[in-house]
């Protein structure tokens, strides 16, 4: 298994170009399954996700080519309607498939996810929504079965609490259904703006992008899409933090400012120096006389849905906070079970203390965080360890990188072309 070992203390300079977001390429390159024809979708980041994504087309009959930064995905013949165990245990996204693979096959077979490392995460809307455009879904050896006669009908679904994956499933379930879907609370998240896109230049016709209230009025033919997949906001948000721990002033290119409103928000009440073009951040933090770097101010966060600060980015958040001045609550509403990071922070002397859904970090001057072995949990605590690593001193080894590196394109790389000291390592 790979490590990853940091000398911690450097602050970072220079420039990093942002990735295309996973988050937005996984309900796109599902969508390809909803017409027979050749896709193109570029900007789709090369990552464990996507790969296994990937994989997942062509178990179902699709192929795939990659040149650079566009993938081709040709969907004409598709000759299995069912998504493995195996596939769906490394990636809970797999369920994505099941949207379009009702709508164009009338049939689709899907293992249950099961719970993960962040919480329970059931997909009973997801599920739900289905049965209420006319699917009939049974429960049949761990696997869910969804299947119509016919096309699935209009309807209005609605959402309890808005759903990221649910409402991409839903959208693209209801693009050729019979007469109009409404999503009533639907997730607001850029990435579905990326597939309502995708979907309409597919001859898709969908009204209130960006809205909490989606109309679908289906239609009976849809063709082959050609797409570009948007920056990925949580990579950007990401590097944003680094910088902010570490001290330093960094460029960041390719990215969409206008996606990170909170955390930008938050950020500058923090002390952090940020301009935004439309498609460049610049952040830096103020010098200190004193000292290398001025201490940032502690402040609260409260996840949301979009526009909301992101679930996504909380681990990361955290490990800021961990070194600014005073006490900061953070506060998970979206996730049970998303503060497993806090006890690997712990080893690097951050003091931390878990109330609930809510963690009430107090931050302590660098000096006195110290690098530590620690274990990566999930994908985001990874990128927190790695942030917190970053500007600990010491050195810090982050172990079981394999979830890093199914969100994060090339972070080693990047984050030593901006003078971090870390490297991977094989064990
Ligand atoms: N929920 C239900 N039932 C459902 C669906 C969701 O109770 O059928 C609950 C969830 O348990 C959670 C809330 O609704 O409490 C919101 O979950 P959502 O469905 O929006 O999450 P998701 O679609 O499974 C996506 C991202 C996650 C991100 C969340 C929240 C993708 C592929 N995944 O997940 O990304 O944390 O939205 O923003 O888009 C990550 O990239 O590291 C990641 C976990």
């Amino acid at each position: 298994m790979d490590k990853i070992i940091i000398q911690g203390g450097k602050p970072l300079y220079g420039t990093v170009s942002m990735s295309g977001a996973k988050n937005a390429s996984l309900p796109l390159l599902a969508a390809t399954l909803l017409v027979p024809g050749r896709h193109a979708l570029h900007n789709v980041p090369d990552l464990r996700d996507t790969r296994t994504m990937l994989k997942l087309l062509e178990t179902l009959g699709a192929r795939w080519e990659r040149d650079g930064g566009t993938v081709y995905i040709d969907t004409r013949y598709l000759n299995r309607a069912e998504a493995p165990y195996e596939l769906v245990k490394t990636m809970r996204a797999s369920v994505l498939v099941l949207g379009p693979l009702i709508s164009r096959t009338g049939y689709a077979r899907v293992s249950l996810p099961g719970g993960c490392a962040i919480g329970a995460r059931p997909i009973n809307f997801h599920l739900r929504g289905f049965e209420q455009l006319g699917a009939v879904i049974t429960l049949d050896q761990g696997y869910v079965e969804a299947a119509i006669k016919g096309r699935l009908q209009g309807s209005v679904v609605y959402f309890d609490t808005p759903s990221v994956t649910g409402t991409e499933n839903i959208l693209m379930a209801s693009v050729s259904a019979e007469g109009t879907t409404v999503i009533k609370n639907a997730a607001r998240e850029p990435e579905i703006g990326n597939l309502v896109d995708m979907l309409t230049s597919m001859g898709a016709r969908i009204e209130g992008r960006g809205s909490d209230c989606l109309a679908v009025h289906g239609v009976r033919e849809l063709r082959p899409a050609e797409a570009t997949i948007i920056p990925d906001r949580i990579e950007t948000g990401t590097y944003l933090l680094a910088v902010a721990a570490t001290g330093g002033k960094v460029t960041i290119t390719d990215c969409r400012p206008a996606h990170l409103p909170a955390l930008v928000e938050k950020l500058r009440s923090a002390g952090v120096h940020i301009e935004e073009q439309e498609t460049t951040l610049a952040v830096s933090c103020p010098a200190d006389p004193a000292g290398p770097v001025r201490r940032l101010r502690s402040v609260d966060i409260r996840t949301m849905p979009y526009p909301g600060f992101p679930t996504d980015l909380q681990a990361q958040f955290m490990a800021l906070m961990i070194q600014a001045d005073g006490s900061s609550i953070i506060h998970e509403t979206i996730f049970e079970n998303r503060f497993m990071h806090v006890a690997e922070l712990q080893r690097l002397g951050a003091d931390i203390k878990i109330d609930g859904s809510s963690a009430i970090v107090r931050g302590r001057p660098q000096h006195e965080l110290c690098g530590a072995q620690v274990m990566a949990t999930d994908l985001r605590a990874s990128a927190g360890l790695v942030i917190a690593g970053l500007a600990a001193s010491g050195t810090t080894e982050v172990s079981r990188i394999y979830h890093l590196e199914r969100g994060y394109e090339n972070m080693v790389a990047k984050m030593q072309a901006l003078g971090a000291d870390i490297r991977k390592i094989r064990e």
